[in-house]
């Protein structure tokens, strides 16, 4: 079999997709945006990403990997911050599975990212501790220990100041547009933020990935860490390529475990 997968990234507006190459971790197609159905119900966003497959031309047992912003355990999503709640419970990986006729493997954004970013980006070959995090409409968190992922980090959910809402409200870039904030204030948030990882983690590289981690140099170099921050390299490809890459992973183990 060739090092080939497709990845597939569902996001709150959007649901993108391409093949890709997994020696070189680019895509080997264009890639294909969806916008995602509102309301984004299972039923409807696997309607969608039926959709987006078929218009490539694909064999069918080239495996697919699934981003979904959500805790994933086993393949099920176990809560819905920034989607519609009825995903809560809902078995992804069948669903997608049955609706596509391909093996599907589902896994959450920001841990497919941090894969990405470990295999071919700035984590790649990095020893110790990595933390990946995604700034976006919500503040995504990928754990690394000597290139092993703990899934489901899902650190943006810490309480911000003991109070009820979490850090992810306080400092993802959707707060800073909300809050209408300029670098100089985000930053002073993030600082608050990634102190408090450092505090827990002591991560030895902290990697920034987000559509905004492209405007780096106006926020990275405000802060003030022990740890080096760096932008994420594999940018707005990294949930499809990361999800690719595990699905290829997960297919062979299967195949292996089959035969
Ligand atoms: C979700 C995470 C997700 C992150 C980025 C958070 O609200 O709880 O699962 O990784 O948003 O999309």
């Amino acid at each position: 079999m060739s090092k080939a997968a497709f990845g597939i990234d569902i996001g709150g507006s959007g649901i993108k997709g391409a093949p890709v190459d997994l020696k070189k971790g680019e895509l080997s197609a264009d890639r294909l945006r969806i916008p995602t159905p509102q309301p984004s119900t299972p039923e409807a966003v696997a309607d969608t990403v039926a959709e987006l497959l078929d218009a490539f031309t694909i064999d069918d047992d080239l495996p697919v990997g699934v981003t979904f912003p959500a805790v994933i355990q086993h393949g099920v999503a176990m809560t819905a911050a920034n989607v519609d709640k009825s995903w809560i419970g809902t078995d992804v990986d069948s669903l997608l599975t049955e609706r596509t006729g391909h093996d599907v493997f589902v896994v959450n954004d920001a841990d497919a990212a941090g894969i990405a970013e470990m295999e071919f980006g700035a984590g790649h070959k990095v020893k110790g501790v990595v933390l990946m995090t995604t700034l976006g409409t919500g503040v995504g968190t990928a754990l690394f220990n000597d290139g092993e992922l703990v899934p489901n980090t899902e650190l943006g959910h810490i309480p911000f100041d003991g109070e009820a809402e979490d850090w992810e409200k306080h400092v993802a870039d959707s707060a800073r547009t909300r809050d209408e904030l300029d670098w100089e204030a985000w930053a002073e948030r993030l600082q608050g933020y990634y102190s408090v990882l450092e505090l827990l983690f002591s991560p030895d590289l902290i990697i920034v990935g987000g559509g905004v981690s492209k405007k780096h140099k106006h926020f990275l170099p405000l802060l003030d860490l022990r740890a080096p921050i760096v932008p994420a390299q594999t940018r707005n490809e990294a949930g499809i390529i990361g999800a690719a890459a595990l699905a290829r992973a997960a297919h062979k183990k299967a195949k292996k475990h089959a035969s």
